[in-house]
């Protein structure tokens, strides 16, 4: 498995095939920050209709500090799962009085943040400043289990430990705010759950799932 090669094929694809979303092609940590909040509970496609609006009445990391928390509430309308907006804003408050205003760039730093686990954090660094981080959201679990063939329950902690050490083991240098949607298009798209769409996938010959005709069986699923 040579990481440099499936960076290349998988850039190739997304570059041709990936999803237009106005969090791409975008630098701002704030906005960046914002959509992956928005993302982690919540399918793109109600985020596309709540993202605009947000930063409408947000427009910088500086009016969400200052704005009161009930606003910030009223602005999650539709999103679910509300303890996210009150994060969001005492995380908004937390960068503003430590650090200046400026978003950490290292992900053990953010990673101290209200609503900021390690994959949050490492999509920050990766889109918003383009640096190495590994991401481990539930697409990119899956891709990583069946690129692997991984032969654990994927929620375990020796799975969990070894789902990292590939994701960071496949992180590229170069063109990682491209390389990190690209996986996660890969996911949504392609490598799905129940019905992965192996002829339309740019990396097959990457695949340990698809090569041992695994892809329907992996990951494993946990009993209930
Ligand atoms: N899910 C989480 N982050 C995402 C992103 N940047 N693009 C698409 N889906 C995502």
């Amino acid at each position: 498995f040579n990481p440099a090669d499936f960076a290349r094929t998988l850039l190739g694809w997304y570059q041709q095939q990936g999803r237009d979303l106005p969090w791409r092609n975008i630098r701002d940590p704030y906005r960046i920050w914002v959509s992956e909040i928005m993302l982690q509970q919540t399918t793109v496609a109600t985020v596309l209709g709540r993202y605009d609006l947000f930063l409408q009445q947000f427009p910088a990391l500086a009016d969400l500090a200052t704005a009161p928390v009930e606003q910030v509430i009223d602005a999650w309308a539709g999103l679910g799962y509300y303890s996210r907006a009150r994060n969001l804003h005492a995380t908004a408050g937390r960068i503003q009085t430590d650090y200046g205003g400026i978003f950490p760039a290292d992900p053990d730093v953010l990673q101290q943040l209200p609503g900021i686990g390690r994959s949050t954090a490492g999509a920050i660094v990766a889109i918003a400043y383009d640096r190495p981080a590994p991401i481990l959201d539930a697409n990119v679990r899956r891709v990583l289990c069946r690129l692997f063939a991984l032969q654990q329950p994927p929620r375990s902690a020796a799975a969990e430990k070894q789902l990292w050490t590939w994701a960071e083991l496949l992180t590229p240098e170069q063109e990682v705010h491209d390389y990190t949607q690209a996986m996660m298009d890969l996911g949504a798209m392609i490598c799905l759950p129940t019905k992965p769409q192996c002829k339309d996938c740019p990396v097959p010959s990457f695949c340990l799932a698809y090569k041992q005709g695994l892809q329907q069986d992996i990951p494993l699923k946990t009993k209930k």
